[in-house]
This record gives C-alpha cells, sequence and structure tokens, in this order.
C-alpha cells in the first residue's frame, strides 16, 4: 500500500521555489494567492464537456441492482470508512446507491444522496436520502457545520462542477470533518467528463485534490492500494 501526504499547493510552492532559487518564504507568499492557483486546477467547458451530454436524470432513470467495482476494492474502502470515522459520526453519502460501505460502526444521523429513488430506497444504511442532480443544481439541502464525514465514492468523475459541489461538502462538514472520495478505473465512460477521461490515475488523484482544495478542503492526503483487481484509489481532505 502506498499512502501520500498530498498538499498540492505546497508541493507546487516548493517546485517553484527550487526551480527560480527563491527561498521557502517566497514560495509560501506566492501560494497565498491560492485562488489564482485554484481557477488553474479547475475545469474549463472542454474538460467538462461528456461523450453523453443528454440529461444524467434520464441515465440513472432505471435502477442498476449491481456493485460498481470489486469485493477487494469495496472491502478496502469500508476498512478506510472504519478508520476515518468515529461511533455516532454524522455522515452524508453523496452519489449513492443501494449498497452501504460503511461499517458496522453505529453511526449517528446517515443522509444518502443520489439520481434513482428506487435504489436509495433499498439501502438500509441511511436515515434518510434526496434525489438531486449535481450537475443542474449543487446546493445541498443540509444544514452548515451537521455533518462529520462526507463520502462520495465511484461517482466524482461524473461533476461538471465539482468546485462548486466541493465547497458544498466543506461547507456542510463541521469542524474537524473529512471527505473521502474514492474511485477506481471503472466508469460509464459516456457520462464521464472529458478531464477525467483523459486524465491518468495518478492525475486524477491530483484532480480530486484539486476539487477539494478549490472547494475550502486543503489539507489531502491520498491513498493508493490493489486489494484485488480493481485499483483502489481515495483522497481524504480535511480543512
Ligand atoms: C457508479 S455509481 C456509484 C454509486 C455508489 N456510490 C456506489 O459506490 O455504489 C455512480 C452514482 O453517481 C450518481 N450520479 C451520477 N451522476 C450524477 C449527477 N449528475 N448528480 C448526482 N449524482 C450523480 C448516481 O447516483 C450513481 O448512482
Amino acid at each position: 500500500m502506498v499512502t501520500v501526504t498530498d498538499n498540492r499547493a505546497d508541493r507546487l510552492g516548493a517546485e517553484l521555489s527550487r526551480m527560480w532559487g527563491k527561498s521557502s518564504e517566497w514560495a509560501a507568499e506566492l501560494m497565498s494567492f491560492r485562488l489564482l492557483y485554484i481557477i488553474m486546477a479547475l475545469l474549463s467547458d472542454a474538460d467538462r464537456r461528456k461523450l453523453d451530454d443528454s440529461l444524467d436524470g434520464q441515465f440513472y432513470d432505471s435502477p442498476r441492482f449491481v456493485t460498481h467495482a470489486d469485493d477487494g476494492f469495496l472491502g478496502r474502502l469500508t476498512t478506510l470508512y472504519d478508520d476515518q470515522l468515529t461511533p455516532g459520526d454524522r455522515v452524508f453519502d453523496a452519489m449513492g446507491s443501494w449498497v452501504s460501505h460503511l461499517p458496522a460502526t453505529s453511526l449517528g444521523r446517515v443522509v444518502g444522496h443520489g439520481l434513482n429513488e428506487a435504489e436509495l430506497k433499498e439501502n438500509e444504511r441511511l436515515d434518510e436520502y434526496f434525489v438531486q442532480n449535481f450537475n443542474e443544481n449543487q446546493s445541498l439541502p443540509l444544514e452548515t457545520n451537521s455533518m462529520d464525514a462526507v463520502c462520495c465514492a465511484l461517482s466524482v468523475q461524473y461533476l461538471e462542477y465539482p468546485g462548486a459541489v466541493f465547497s458544498e461538502f466543506a461547507r456542510v462538514l463541521d469542524d474537524g470533518g473529512v471527505l473521502i472520495v474514492s474511485f477506481s478505473n471503472r466508469m460509464f465512460p459516456t457520462k464521464a467528463v472529458n478531464a477525467w477521461r483523459s486524465a491518468s490515475m495518478t492525475e486524477r488523484g491530483d484532480l480530486v485534490a484539486s476539487y477539494a482544495e478549490a472547494g475550502g478542503l486543503p489539507r489531502t492526503d491520498q491513498i493508493v492500494d490493489r486489494p484485488s483487481s480493481d485499483p483502489f484509489y481515495a483522497v481524504i481532505a480535511k480543512q
């Protein structure tokens, strides 16, 4: 297993300071212009384009009672959640379906979200759920600071406006809360944004980290693992 501590802004600052022979104070000051960095990191219109630009609601209209990664991946994800969550935590499981990857730990309120109501209804781990297309409306119907963890599994590649969605993830997270975004190399290719389809797995990790930074969660760690056939990638982000 490889765990990478990866604050991209710090890494970029260190790289620029090395290239131009400047002090680390200079790099820190440069990186304080985070807005510039964030704007550079997010998607252009071409980046967010999809092969199938029909409404996402139509694509997810019929329930799919399948899993979207192999058992090794899903088991690794549950272990990661178990490591990151504390009993009693309030959890928002964004872009979910009929299965939960949350551990057996006794949690507080668990709110689910997805695009197919029949799938969410079957998900026994959820206390409540809502259906919302994030490519049409990025505002979450959740209170500010109301969650201890936000999880987003195997789905981030479908977001056309990740900066706005991740800033909502950050808003609903309470102080000390954690965002856990996981992905593999599988996807519905016609529905993934161009930036994702054209990126390597390492670049995808950096892309997700840049979404988190843009949203206001600048401290990111990346986990890379291969529990069985499907590669396991996760970005863990905090304030
Ligand atoms: C591959 S499934 C992953 C589901 C679940 N997280 C899991 O691990 O089994 C992708 C999910 O992303 C969600 N999704 C896709 N496009 C979306 C959109 N535009 N807005 C909101 N959710 C979307 C759907 O609910 C769909 O179930």
